[in-house]
Formats: structure tokens, C-alpha cells, sequence
């Protein structure tokens, strides 16, 4: 059992609800329950279920009564085609599996069984490790592990299962499942969440990053801010470009690059020039902007155009040769580059020599 687990159970024992669909073990009794339970709310329920199970104590009385009375006993729940599906169903039962319950997908064959039904009433009534992902799971499941995705997709029920399935508790899986569903419903709700009584919060991603009021996303995730990054393209006075090579492992390890810096500010050209330049390089003026998009993050490239002083230091330039190069234009095409610094390379070859000398002689 995982300490998330451990805990989450622990809460339930202390603070689970009283509900009566918890004081059984029939698995009819536990499938009219979600059922009802899907559409709406708990307190609504309650009242609604101890008449529908005493009228309809079993799935035989429920199979033998009349369509009026069953909607009879719905009122006020609302979605009728609910109590529609769950009286046939209940009919398919009896006369075609002798009254019992069939397997898992057997049982999911049935009207009005969904994913979600049937994952609650086995988990719950027969112990089947899995999760019950609804509404609320799928919150929980989204702000534990900051899952950046619509959580009305698809995917965002696959990601949850994911995350969660080692955490499951195999050996009381419906317990688990009405756990992460009352710590939904009371703890973890959608606005304001309680985390100061959650038994997750230790764990909680979106706790421990300040982002629960973010999550879960709904609609496309918006796209993050760029990451500014100031790129410096450096020559000296023969027009040569100094490009190093990236070592440490990691991102664009190996690769020939511009020297970079991602920067906290917006102005990337400002701080990084406070940060790591000298007297030794001076401004040609010449700057540009691009965005280029990595599969984790987006850079907007502040870049700027540099004449060193060949007598001059800079400190940050890599110790060994074998890691820097002031190479011409003919040279850098035949280095190992990253695309990233495509539209630099552009940048660098639309100015030429002559410009610089020209800046020289003014200067
Ligand atoms: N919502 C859906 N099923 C539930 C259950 N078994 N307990 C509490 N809330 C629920």
C-alpha cells in the first residue's frame, strides 16, 4: 500500500458520510445507488433510495414492476431514461441471468451500464481492483498529480487512471473509490479546496506548487508564457562566429550553439548583459526576435549581435578549445546544431564583414 493510500483510508475511517448504500453488500442495492448517484446530488439521493429499495427490494421486484411505478419512485431525481434503462436492465437480469450477477462484462452489456457504473458496483460490491474515475476522482486525480489536460477529455480519465493505479487498494478497492469521492465532495472541492484537512496535501502536486486553484483544467490548456531567453551572436573583427559546444547532459547536449541564457525578465538582452558581459564586446545594434517551440517549453529569443575585442576576456566562454570555435560561414554548416538556432544562423548570415568594418570605422 502506498503512503497516499495509507492515509486516504485512514481519513475515510475517521470521516466518511454515513450513507445507506454503505450499509450493504448487495450489489443490487449498491448499482441502484450509483445509478442514482450520477447525475445527482448526494443529499437529493438519499431519501430517494431507501424508498426505491423498499418498494423494489430486490432486482426481481424491480424486473416485475410497472414502468409508471418505477418513474413513479423517480420523481425529483430528473434524467427518467436513468430509471428507463436501469428497469430493463433489471428485466435482463432476471431472464437472462437467472437473477445473478453476470461477469464484468456481462454486466457492462446492460443498459445504461457505463464505464464509470460498472467500475463503482464491482469495486464496491465484488472487490474488482479498479478505479471509479467520476467527477470528482478526476479532480482529485488532476490536482495530485497536475495533470495539464481538459479534464472534460478523454484523456484526462486515462492520465487519472494512470497516476492513480498504483495507489489503488487492491484489497478494498470500493472503499478506496467512496474515499477519493468524499474527499471530493468535502475536502477537495472545485473552488477553494480544504487543504489543511486533506490527508493528500503531502503529496498533492498541485498543493506543493501553489496550484490548486488552477487545476483541473478545462478547455485546451493555455499555452505558457515563452521562457525569454537572450542568444548572443558574438563575431570577431573578421566576421567569424563564436559558437560553443553544450556539455553537462540534458537539454541540447553536444549540440553547437549560440551562447544563451534563459532569463527571469523580459528584458533578456538587459539582464543577461549586466550578467555575464564585458568590455571586451560591444553592440552593433543589429537585434532580432524569434520564437521557437521545444515539445516542453517555448522560447522567445531576444538576439543580439556582438563585435568582441580579440584582447578581451569573457569569462563564461568554455575552458577547453575543444568546446568553442569562432568559425565563418562556410564553417558552421558543418556543425552538429540544434533547430532552435535555425532563424539565428539567418540572422548571423544576413549580416556580413563589411558591416561590421563599416561600424569599425565609424567607431
Ligand atoms: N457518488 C457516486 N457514488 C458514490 C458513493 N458510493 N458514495 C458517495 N458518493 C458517490
Amino acid at each position: 500500500m502506498t503512503e497516499l493510500t495509507e492515509r486516504l483510508l485512514a481519513w475515510f475511517q475517521r470521516h466518511q458520510r454515513a450513507l445507506p448504500w454503505r450499509e450493504t453488500a448487495d450489489p443490487y442495492r449498491i448499482w441502484v445507488s450509483e445509478v442514482m448517484l450520477q447525475q445527482t446530488r448526494v443529499e437529493a439521493v438519499i431519501l430517494k433510495y431507501q424508498q426505491f429499495v423498499e418498494s423494489f427490494p430486490d432486482a426481481a421486484a424491480l424486473a416485475s414492476a410497472d414502468e409508471e411505478e418505477v418513474l413513479g419512485l423517480w420523481q425529483g431525481l430528473g434524467y427518467y431514461s436513468r430509471a428507463r434503462r436501469l428497469h430493463q436492465a433489471a428485466q435482463i437480469l432476471v431472464h437472462e441471468h437467472a437473477g445473478r450477477f453476470p461477469d464484468y462484462q456481462g454486466f457492462r452489456g446492460l443498459p445504461g451500464v457505463g464505464e464509470y457504473t460498472a467500475d463503482a458496483v464491482y469495486s464496491i460490491a465484488f472487490g474488482r481492483p479498479v478505479l471509479a474515475v467520476d467527477g470528482n476522482v478526476l479532480r482529485v486525480g488532476a490536482r495530485l498529480f497536475c495533470l495539464e489536460v481538459d479534464i472534460l477529455s478523454a484523456r484526462a480519465k486515462k492520465a487519472v487512471r494512470s497516476a492513480l493505479h498504483d495507489h489503488v487498494a487492491v484489497n478494498q478497492p470500493g472503499v478506496f473509490n467512496q474515499a477519493l469521492m468524499d474527499l471530493g465532495s468535502a475536502v477537495c472541492v472545485p473552488r477553494k479546496p480544504r487543504c489543511e484537512g486533506c490527508p493528500a496535501a503531502f503529496c498533492c502536486e498541485a498543493k506543493l506548487t501553489g496550484r490548486t486553484d488552477e487545476l483541473p483544467i478545462r478547455g485546451a490548456p493555455s499555452r505558457p508564457r515563452p521562457t525569454p531567453v537572450a542568444v548572443w551572436v558574438i563575431r570577431d573583427r573578421e566576421g567569424h562566429l563564436l559558437l560553443r559546444r553544450r556539455r553537462g547532459g540534458g537539454f541540447l547536449q553536444g549540440l553547437w550553439e549560440f551562447p544563451w541564457w534563459e532569463t527571469e525578465s523580459s528584458d533578456a538582452a538587459a539582464e543577461t548583459e549586466g550578467a555575464y558581459g564585458s568590455g571586451a564586446l560591444r553592440l552593433t545594434g543589429r537585434q532580432a526576435f524569434h520564437e521557437y517551440t521545444f515539445s516542453h517549453k517555448q522560447w522567445l529569443m531576444d538576439i543580439r549581435e556582438y563585435v568582441f575585442d580579440s584582447d578581451g576576456e569573457l569569462p563564461w566562454m568554455p575552458k577547453s578549445a575543444e568546446d568553442y570555435a569562432w568559425v565563418s560561414e562556410s564553417g558552421w554548416a558543418n556543425l552538429p546544431t540544434a533547430t532552435a538556432f535555425r532563424s539565428v544562423f539567418a540572422f548571423a548570415g544576413a549580416s556580413g564583414i563589411l558591416a561590421i568594418g563599416e561600424e569599425d570605422d565609424d567607431g
